[in-house]
């Protein structure tokens, strides 16, 4: 199923829309330059995934040491707070918070920065959002249900 969400023109960057089709809620984002689209429902216990707030990744390599990722964003359930990569739905636990101290989860900074770990910083979580193909249709935002999920 196609969705038609709104013109490019009237969705700036930074904005988003929550489209609903039938019983389907849908958060289309407008990150930078590109759009993403997740299912506005939490796999963790089913709160307004796309409600929550966003924040770009942040990196650091070591104390004091900080930089905002704005090609990488996170976006937080309202619900209880769980982070989901907006590109992927990869819900990821920040590996400095005491939640995590307890399964005795560590990462050394600037150690194994790539090799295809998206965030060195944080540890994978158990649930990914379900997340969209959308792409610009003739000035138009286009969010595309038949492709889920999508892998980046
Ligand atoms: S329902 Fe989303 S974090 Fe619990």
């Amino acid at each position: 199923m196609r969705i038609v969400v709104a013109r490019v023109s009237d969705f700036p960057s930074g904005d988003r829309r929550i489209v609903r089709v039938g019983k389907r809620s849908i958060g289309v984002f407008h990150v930078g330059d590109r759009f993403y689209a997740l299912n506005n429902h939490c796999p963790h216990q089913g709160g307004p995934l796309c409600m929550g707030r966003t924040a770009p990744a942040a990196t650091s390599q070591g104390p004091g040491d900080f930089a905002m990722n704005d090609d990488d964003f996170f976006l937080a359930c309202p619900w209880h707070g769980w982070e989901y990569d907006i590109t992927t739905g990869q819900s990821y636990i920040n590996a400095a918070e005491p939640g995590v101290r307890g399964y005795g989860v560590s990462v050394k900074p600037g150690k194994s920065l790539d090799g295809g770990v998206r965030f060195p910083d944080r540890v994978p979580g158990p649930y990914v959002a379900e997340t969209y193909d959308v792409h610009v249709e003739d000035d138009y935002v286009v969010v595309d249900t038949s492709t889920t999920p999508i892998a980046r």
